[in-house]
């Protein structure tokens, strides 16, 4: 797999990135799973930042500070709930992979990390969303040489299995 592109296991509220991607909902006004544990750990701040963005379409991305994260900044994207997969859920979720790594390009980052986004609470089947993450990450490092380092942080061995299955079938 490209040295640029790492699959890892932990908490991606602790990575030393230049952004962290949070798997928001459409208020970016907090929830649970990764979007609770990046609000925890980025502090009040974040919550009050988010309240003048007048939250985010399904598809897109905003950019914040990292406030008190490790991470410089959050690209907050919110995934497409899992139904069926005939209601463009797959061109959602790519359009979140592109749309972060606009993102990312804009501002000049040269590390990313991405969680599992759609996978849990939304759904997603995990094959497949980790096909679509492996597949836009791949395009993104190919055509951004600035962007030196893509992390795809699983929480759990089981996610990383899916994600280096993908990595391997790609
Ligand atoms: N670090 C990395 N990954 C994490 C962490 C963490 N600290 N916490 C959870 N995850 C993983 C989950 O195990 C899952 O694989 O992130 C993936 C995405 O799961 P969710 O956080 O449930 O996100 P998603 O499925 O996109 O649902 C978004 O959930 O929390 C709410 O406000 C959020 O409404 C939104 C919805």
């Amino acid at each position: 797999m490209n040295p640029r592109l790492q699959v890892v296991v932990g908490d991606i509220t602790q990575l030393h990135v230049d952004a962290v991607v949070n798997a928001a909902n459409e208020s970016l006004l907090g929830g649970g799973g990764v979007d609770g544990a990046i609000h925890r750990a980025a502090g009040p701040e974040l919550l009050a930042h988010c309240r003048t963005l007048g939250g985010c379409p399904t598809g897109e991305a905003r950019i914040t500070p990292g406030f008190r994260l490790p991470a410089r900044h959050i690209i907050h994207t919110v995934g497409p709930v899992w139904h069926g997969g005939d209601r463009g859920e797959p061109q959602r979720l790519t359009a979140c992979y592109r749309n972060c790594f606009r993102l990312a390009r804009e501002h000049g980052l040269r590390s990313l990390a991405f969680p599992a986004i759609s996978c849990g609470v939304y759904g997603y089947p995990r094959e497949a969303a980790a096909r679509i993450a492996m597949a836009e990450c791949r395009q993104a490092l190919a055509d951004n040489p600035g962007l030196e380092q893509v992390l795809l942080v699983a929480f759990d061995e089981s996610m990383a299995a899916v994600l280096r299955q993908a990595a391997a079938a790609s």
